[in-house]
């Protein structure tokens, strides 16, 4: 009898330990995921970037040209959703693919690049750590083969 409970105490707490142990693996693969959107601030830090970003393209000579007939409320929401999503947050892009988007515009590295920095400024503007910049400008890098065809 006393061996009999000993064991099933011992067969419990070893569930315990079990289920334990993987909520909190579980939470530290959740706090990884999501440490890129924690670090912007969330959506609102994220829109606040954006906001700031958009009039940086806007004044840019180098890719202003681009953008004569922008709608920016539309744009300003894609984009949010877009780096949200790509910074593990619980967004979801719903726009076009960047091929589709950017077909026949004609943009060169060099003006991906200059959108990239006025993207890195308008960061740096919301006092978001270059360790965490840099992270999304990382995210973007592989859509600059689908976007520059020049
Ligand atoms: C990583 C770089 C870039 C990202 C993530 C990006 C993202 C986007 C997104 C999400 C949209 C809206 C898509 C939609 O309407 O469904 C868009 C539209 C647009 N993008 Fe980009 N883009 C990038 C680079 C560039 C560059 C370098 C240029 C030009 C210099 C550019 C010019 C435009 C223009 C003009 C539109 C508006 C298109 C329209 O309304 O028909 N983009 N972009």
């Amino acid at each position: 009898m006393h061996t009999f409970f000993n064991t099933t105490i011992r067969q419990l707490l070893c569930a315990l330990a079990l289920i334990a142990g993987s909520a909190v693996s579980a939470q530290a693969q959740t706090t990884s995921e999501n440490t890129l959107y924690l670090g912007l601030g969330e959506k609102a830090g994220i829109d606040k970037i954006v906001a700031d970003f958009i009039p940086l393209i806007l004044a840019d000579q180098r890719i202003n040209q681009f953008f004569s007939k922008l709608d920016k409320a539309q744009f300003a929401a894609l984009l949010a959703d877009q780096f949200c999503e790509l910074a593990g947050g619980p967004c979801k892009y719903q726009g076009r693919d960047m091929y589709t988007t950017h077909d026949g515009m004609g943009i060169s590295n060099a003006h991906f690049n200059a959108l990239a920095e006025d993207l890195q400024i308008a960061m740096e503007k919301n006092n978001i750590a270059s360790s965490v910049s840099n992270k999304l400008v990382a995210k973007l890098a592989p859509m600059q083969r689908p976007i520059v065809s020049k």
